[in-house]
């Protein structure tokens, strides 16, 4: 096989850091150009000389501030947050849950400002992106609002909305609770207890502001305390209303969504339970594993443990012939020749997608199930085959048929599956060991082109593999021999 694959690999990092560096570079050219624009547009309309401000001019000073501050944004979490790297479909999720949020709000502005959902961002991000996408699209709709309510406020000739500063003030700080609390458990439940409990943060922080600023209005206050309890709860129902429309629109699946997938009492996963029991706690490891790399590597961790939950469900077609089924001594596989077995053994993959589409689980982890294994071949047929015969065996008859995985998660999937497997066949598993096995199994597959179709980088290869062998270490410390009894 080709060594020539980590050197791509090698390119594929070198490419993205220089991507970042140039869409970095470029920010910081397009926010100077519109610091210039802008003092060129203060010096044009002699605000300088004293002159009263032509509030034509406004919106458009307005605008530009808003370029430039989500520039600002934009550098921010270009060079301090993570961000996964969103595939398009993804970017206009994010992009479309913005824009309700900002539609929404400057709609119900004429009702009250008071009853504006302000974190319906940050509540449906955390649905399905994660708490640093949240947090960050909370901080880019509260500019946005904050600039459009003050420029639109100042166009009409009206006073800026006395409340609008400590409502922006709400919106980050109560955001950037609900980015963080959401995220540790995204069940309905505690959604809308979580997400409700924070958006009464704002009643404090309002009542609060007005006694500070305004003492003497603050009757005038009180009036519009049932539009601020409106928002509590209204933007949680909200919240849950849009979310199975955007699954609809864009055709993808939502955390809550994911997390149900992952309930043992699924009638797929009761089946695997039962009839399959060894594959079944394979499954769950693979899950812990999974899920502890995808939040290593800033991927979706629901994604990640329910994809690993079904990834065997194929084997449930020819249970006993999955070495983790078989229980007594008898192993089917005796009686059967090497491309018989090779065969039940790579059908599970392709047979895994049918299991899915019968039980109604999303495609994108029926995908994963076909392409958990890749095109690896299947050493052990392959070398029971060749000591069979004297004739030259070609291993592609040895090879799991496909698909590459076409994800990082389904890149992690394929890892910590092989790395579960052959590490509890090990007799006396040790940190050397185990770390040893797992970079093999990882060069292994970037030998044999696994990782082609997705784009993982080798840094995250690294990061993967540190992380399976530390979570190994907590499976197989050493414990304290019991004395018989
Ligand atoms: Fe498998
Ligand atoms: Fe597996």
């Amino acid at each position: 096989m080709s060594e020539t694959k980590p050197i791509e690999n090698n390119k594929k990092i070198i490419d993205n850091n220089n991507n970042k560096k140039i869409i970095f570079a470029n920010s910081i050219i397009i926010f100077a150009c519109v610091i210039f624009l802008l003092t060129v547009a203060i010096i044009r309309f002699n605000i300088m000389d004293g002159r009263p401000l032509d509030k034509t001019i406004i919106p458009y000073v307005s605008l530009l501030v808003i370029f430039a501050l989500c520039f600002c944004v934009i550098l921010f979490a270009l060079k301090y947050l993570d961000l996964p790297n969103y595939n398009t479909k993804m970017f206009g999720v994010i992009c479309f849950i913005i824009a309700v949020n900002y539609a929404v709000c400057i709609l119900i502005e004429k009702l009250s400002i008071f009853a504006m959902p302000v974190t319906l961002t940050v509540l449906l991000l955390s649905v399905f992106t994660n708490a640093k996408t949240a947090f960050l699209g909370n901080v880019f709709s509260a500019l946005m609002l904050f600039i459009t309510l003050t420029a639109m406020a100042v166009s009409g000739g009206q006073p800026i909305p006395q409340m609008l500063l400590p409502i922006i003030i709400f919106t980050i700080t109560a955001g950037t609770i609900l980015s963080i609390v959401i995220n540790t458990d995204i069940r309905r439940f505690t959604y809308v207890i979580r997400g409700s409990a924070v958006n009464l943060i704002s009643l404090p922080i309002i009542i609060l502001y007005q006694l500070i600023i305004a003492p003497q209005s603050f009757m005038g206050l009180l009036s519009e305390l049932p539009f601020a309890a409106f928002m509590v709860l209204g933007t949680v129902l909200l919240a849950l209303l849009l979310q199975p429309i955007i699954e609809v629109i864009f055709n993808i699946n939502s955390n809550f969504r994911f997390m149900e997938l992952c309930d043992h009492h699924r009638p797929l996963l009761l089946r695997l339970a039962k009839s399959a029991p060894g594959t079944f706690n394979h499954s769950l490891t693979v899950a812990n594993l999974a899920e502890t790399c995808a939040r290593a590597i800033n991927e979706n961790t629901y994604f990640a443990r329910a994809a690993a939950y079904y990834h065997d469900v194929g084997k449930l077609n020819n249970t006993r012939f999955f070495k983790e089924n078989q229980f007594n001594d008898t192993n089917p596989h005796d009686g059967l020749t090497p491309e018989v077995s090779c065969d039940i053994i790579r059908k599970h993959a392709s047979q895994g997608k049918q299991v899915c589409a019968e039980y109604r689980i999303p495609q994108e982890i029926a995908d994963i199930t076909a392409e958990h294994h890749g095109t690896m071949p299947i050493f052990y047929f392959y070398n029971k085959a060749k000591e069979m015969t004297d004739r030259e065996i070609n291993i592609k008859e040895y090879c799991y048929q496909g698909p590459i995985p076409s994800s990082k998660v389904a890149a992690i999937i394929m890892i910590c599956d092989a790395a579960e497997a052959t590490v509890r066949a090990m007799k006396e598993p040790t940190y050397e060991k185990v770390e040893k096995t797992v970079k093999d199994i990882i060069d292994q597959r970037l030998r044999y082109g696994q990782f082609d179709n997705c784009d993982i980088t080798l840094k995250e290869l690294a990061i993967i593999k540190n992380t399976i062998v530390h979570a190994f270490g907590g499976l197989y410390h050493e414990r304290i021999q019991y004395p018989e009894v």
